[in-house]
């Protein structure tokens, strides 16, 4: 990893000297700026949410990850659930009816404490700030769509989340992640051409040209 990065910078260095390349010096200046920010993000310390989520629950109850996650496989942003969506199921729950709100486990307190009953119905919802964990700088475009087209899962990004309680990082996301597997999926090896098609070479490179130009990412 350190060495591509290195590789990265050699890259980035060669097309600094080049004249009338100004996309990485805006690139580099922006990564200044926003870089106090995006150290935070580099740390493996989980921020204090809100309420303290445990993913490894409600995976475990096979709720698909699109349920509160539908944008991933239409836009670029996966998006969060709203509290009126975890409520339509914790509103309801069998194993709480009947018991008062204050005898409900410290999170589902929270919880209900963003829901104003009203007489008459509907309650209404006030929005719960979450704390984003997993993001990429300003400067870089990411999109979820054509990653899941491509059949990639949740999994091979964010790890095994039936195993999380609070959110926290699986893996750094850095240019260096993000290229590793570009290249690694348009290599033109047995595993992406197993048979040696020359059409699917032809694609292959013209692929892998595109996944790892610098505009691709940064626009
Ligand atoms: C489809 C149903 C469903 C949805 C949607 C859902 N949950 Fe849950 N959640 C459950 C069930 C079932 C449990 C386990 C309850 C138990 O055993 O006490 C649970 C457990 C929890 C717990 C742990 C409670 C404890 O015992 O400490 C928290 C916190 C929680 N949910 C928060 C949320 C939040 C916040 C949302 C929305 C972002 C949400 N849930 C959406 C079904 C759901
Ligand atoms: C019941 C709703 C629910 C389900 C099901 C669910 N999530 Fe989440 N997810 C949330 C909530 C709420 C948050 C924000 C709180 C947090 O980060 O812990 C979140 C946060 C995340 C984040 C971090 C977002 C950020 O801010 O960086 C990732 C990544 C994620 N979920 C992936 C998944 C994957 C993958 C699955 C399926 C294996 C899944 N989630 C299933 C509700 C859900
Ligand atoms: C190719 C890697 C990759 C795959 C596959 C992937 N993600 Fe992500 N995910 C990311 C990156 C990178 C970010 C940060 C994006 C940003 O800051 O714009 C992110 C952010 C998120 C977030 C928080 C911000 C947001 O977009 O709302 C959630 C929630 C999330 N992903 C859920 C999912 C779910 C659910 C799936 C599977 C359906 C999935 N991701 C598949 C790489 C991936
Ligand atoms: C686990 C592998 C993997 C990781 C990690 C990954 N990508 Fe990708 N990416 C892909 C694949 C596969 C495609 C689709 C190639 C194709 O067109 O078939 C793709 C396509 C793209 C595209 C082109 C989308 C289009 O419009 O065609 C962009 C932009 C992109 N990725 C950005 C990123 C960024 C930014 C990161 C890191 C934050 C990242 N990717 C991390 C595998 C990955
Ligand atoms: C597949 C997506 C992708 C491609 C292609 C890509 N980058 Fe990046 N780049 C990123 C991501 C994600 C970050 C933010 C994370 C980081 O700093 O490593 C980043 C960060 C940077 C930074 C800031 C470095 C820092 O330390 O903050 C510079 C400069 C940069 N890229 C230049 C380039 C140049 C020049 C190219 C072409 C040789 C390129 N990038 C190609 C995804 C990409």
């Amino acid at each position: 990893m350190e060495k591509l990065f290195e590789q990265n910078m050699m890259k980035l260095f060669e097309i600094l000297k080049k004249p009338g390349i100004q996309i990485a010096l805006l690139i580099a200046s922006m990564a200044i700026v926003s870089g106090a920010g995006w150290a935070f993000y580099q740390t493996q310390i989980p921020p204090e949410q809100p309420i303290q989520f445990p993913h490894k629950v409600h995976v475990n109850l096979q709720i698909p990850c699109l349920y509160c996650h539908p944008g991933a496989w239409r836009q670029a942003s996966a998006g969060l659930p709203t509290v009126q969506k975890c409520w339509a199921c914790h509103g309801q729950l069998k194993k709480y009816e009947g018991v008062a709100v204050n005898q409900w486990p410290a999170e589902l307190q929270k919880l209900a404490s963003y829901v104003q009953r009203n007489d008459p119905e509907p309650p209404t919802y006030k929005p719960i700030d979450w704390v984003p964990v997993y993001q990429v700088p300003d400067f870089v475009h990411f999109n979820h769509r054509p990653h899941i087209a491509a059949g990639l899962n949740c999994e091979n990004c964010h790890g095994d989340m039936s195993k999380k309680t609070v959110e926290t990082l699986e893996q750094t996301v850095n240019m260096g992640w993000c290229l590793n597997c570009h290249r690694g999926r348009t290599e033109n090896n047995s595993q992406n051409n197993p048979d040696n098609d020359p059409e699917l070479t032809a694609q292959l490179a013209e692929k892998r040209i595109k996944l790892l130009d610098c505009g691709t990412c940064h626009y």
